[in-house]
Formats: C-alpha cells, sequence, structure tokens
C-alpha cells in the first residue's frame, strides 16, 4: 500500500459579511448571547445566484494551483456537503465540467464529518494505486437552508468552501482514519422535506420543513464526547499519544464544544485552531477551512503532526491524524 498524503489545499468563502448585529436585526437574539453560547461573531453569505459548486469552484481552482495540477490530471472527484446544488446530478459532475475536468465524480453526504469521511475514501484509491490525483470539495451554502425565523439555529452556520488535493508522498502523510455512525440519533440534526420521505408540497413548505431542525443540547453533548473518543481511537491507532500531537484541527460548530474537548483531552486550549468567530459553522467546509487557514498562518510545518477531527448529522463523526 502506498503512502498518501496532501498536495495542497484551497478555500473559498463569499465576501458578503452577516454580523451578529445583523443577526439582532432579524431575530430575538444578541451579540452577547451569540458571542457567549458559540463563539460566533460573523459569518458568510453566499450571493443569490451562488449554489455550493460555486463556491466549490473557486476553493478547487486554488488547490489545483498550490498543487501546479491541470484539472485534466485530476483522477477523481469527491464533493461532501449537505447543501448540493441538486438531488441529482451530483455536484461533483457539475464540478468537473466547469474545471474542465474528464475524470469521474461522486457526491457524499455525512454532514459536517463529510471532509473526514471523504478524506478516507479518497485515501483508499491513492494507497492501493487505483488512481493519482483526487480533489476532495467540502462546499456549503447553509445559509439556503437555514430558517431565517429559527434564532436557535439561523446565528450558527455560514456559507464556505475548502478544497484538498490527495497523493501519493514518500514520507509521512496520513497515519490513521476513524470513522462511526449513530442512525439512531438522525432526527437531531436534519433537513425534515425534500427528499422520498416527505416530497415537496404545500404542507412542507408552509411548516417550514425544507429548513434546518436541530436539537442543539443534545447535539451538543454527543459532540463532547465524540470529539474526545474519536480523538483518542485516531491518535492510538497511528501508534501515536496525545503529546506527539503539535495541532488540532476540530470541526468549527461552537467555541464551548472545542473548549470541553480540550478540557477532557487534557489538551491546551491554543493547541486547538479556532476560526468559527469569523465564519460559524460551515459544515463539510469547516475543517478544510481551518487546516487551510492554519497554514496560511504557519502554524503548519514539514513534520507537524496534525488531528482533525469532525462530526455531525447522521449522526457521523470522523477523525485522522496526518503527518505533513
Ligand atoms: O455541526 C454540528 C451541528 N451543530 C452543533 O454542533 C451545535 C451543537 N449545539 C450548540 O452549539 C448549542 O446547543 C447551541 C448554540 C445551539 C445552543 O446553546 P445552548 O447553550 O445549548 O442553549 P439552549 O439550546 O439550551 O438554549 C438556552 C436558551 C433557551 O431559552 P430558555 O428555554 O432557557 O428560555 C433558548 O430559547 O437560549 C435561548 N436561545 C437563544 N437566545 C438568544 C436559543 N437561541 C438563542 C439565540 N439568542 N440565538
Amino acid at each position: 500500500m502506498r503512502k498518501v498524503g496532501i498536495a495542497s489545499i484551497g478555500a473559498y468563502v463569499p465576501p458578503k459579511i452577516l454580523t451578529n448585529n445583523d443577526s439582532e436585526k432579524m431575530v430575538d437574539t444578541t451579540d452577547e448571547w451569540i458571542t457567549t453560547r458559540t463563539g460566533i461573531k460573523e459569518r458568510r453569505i453566499a450571493e443569490d445566484w451562488q449554489a455550493s459548486s460555486d463556491l466549490a469552484i473557486q476553493a478547487a481552482q486554488l488547490a489545483l494551483a498550490n498543487a501546479n495540477l491541470e484539472a485534466k490530471e485530476l483522477d477523481l472527484i469527491i464533493v461532501c456537503g449537505v447543501t448540493f446544488d441538486y438531488p441529482f446530478p451530483a455536484t461533483a459532475c457539475i464540478l468537473q465540467d466547469k474545471l474542465g475536468a474528464t475524470c469521474p465524480g461522486f457526491d457524499l453526504s455525512a454532514g459536517c464529518s463529510g471532509l473526514i469521511y471523504a478524506l478516507s475514501v479518497g485515501a483508499q484509491f491513492i494507497a492501493n494505486g487505483m488512481y493519482d490525483n483526487i480533489l476532495v470539495v467540502g462546499g456549503e451554502t447553509l445559509s439556503k437552508i437555514i430558517d431565517w425565523q429559527d434564532r436557535s439555529t439561523c446565528v450558527l452556520f455560514g456559507d464556505a468552501a475548502s478544497a484538498v488535493i490527495l497523493g501519493p508522498v514518500d514520507t509521512g502523510g496520513f497515519r490513521s482514519f476513524v470513522l462511526g455512525a449513530d442512525g439512531g440519533g438522525g432526527k437531531l440534526l436534519e433537513l425534515p422535506a425534500g427528499g422520498s420521505r416527505l416530497p415537496a408540497s404545500y404542507e412542507t413548505i408552509s411548516q417550514r420543513l425544507h429548513f434546518i431542525k436541530m436539537n442543539g443540547r443534545d447535539v451538543f453533548k454527543f459532540a463532547v464526547r465524540v470529539m474526545e473518543e474519536a480523538s483518542l481511537e485516531a491518535i492510538d491507532k497511528a501508534g501515536l499519544t496525545l503529546k506527539d500531537i503539535d495541532l488540532f484541527i476540530p470541526h468549527q460548530a461552537n467555541i464551548r464544544i472545542i473548549e470541553s474537548a480540550a478540557e477532557r483531552l487534557n489538551v491546551p486550549k491554543d493547541k486547538f485552531f479556532v476560526n468559527l468567530d469569523r465564519y460559524g459553522n460551515t459544515s463539510s467546509a469547516s475543517v478544510g477551512l481551518a487546516l487551510y487557514e492554519a497554514f496560511l498562518e504557519g502554524k503548519i510545518q514539514k513534520g507537524s503532526k496534525i488531528l482533525m477531527v469532525g462530526f455531525g448529522a447522521g449522526l457521523t463523526w470522523g477523525a485522522c491524524v496526518l503527518e505533513w
């Protein structure tokens, strides 16, 4: 089996900013509540004409340029998300066409754990020698499925895309992957209508069932537990200990979840990269966007050992250890 690593990364956020003060004008909330309960100060919002693939292409083109790779050299495209352009065709195929690539592509749905799931899937194709260059993109326009009248969710989410190019490496690379799911918790975080269970109808629209519904408290408890468990399992599988990890890249949902995980793991908080204050929860894009910004800030060097961990709808979770 070949070793697999990250050849390059890219990210894109739309320019429009929605601050907590803006949210105060939309629902019964305050900057103080949002800041103390979540750590979020602002988030990015896509234009009406922008679908997830429009964000994804920007991140993908940057990652291709950073890898010095032409789109035609890609062997596979995996797009993860919860806000695909359409139920079908796959957003990966739309992206393939827009990029001018000729390879196969498919979408992967694993909630906010999407990027870690997709990285693990892509890594298998490279490890077994089937492919060399794989584009993994997390692209989300969550603003399109937010209920802007629901204060318990509308202050949390934002729009973004992040892209990773996977390739074979001689040294370092991914040292472990841990994936998990508990479908019994699916109701805690869902978009009830628009699928075959509840096709779009006058009733589903009038009952606002085409928007995110979440039991925040229960998802919070689940998140804190799996962040700790999945991180420890991934580190153990990599043959490392907590002290070996230079940087933790957690899913950016809530600063209190990240701080609780840091405390439970007994890891200094400054080892956890945080940018949710500027972007909110961007679901499948979040871990890649954090990885990209950590890289730009010089927090990642050759040989750095990085733990990425995510959790979300499904319920799902995932963690991996990467040696840069
Ligand atoms: O990506 C994975 C998916 N999502 C997550 O990871 C989210 C996980 N959950 C959370 O981050 C937190 O549970 C929330 C941020 C969603 C909520 O924070 P909380 O501390 O768990 O608050 P809560 O749901 O227990 O609500 C506390 C109070 C409630 O009022 P009452 O019932 O105590 O009177 C809510 O109605 O806060 C109220 N509330 C708000 N108040 C002002 C809920 N949303 C707001 C708001 N502004 N935006």
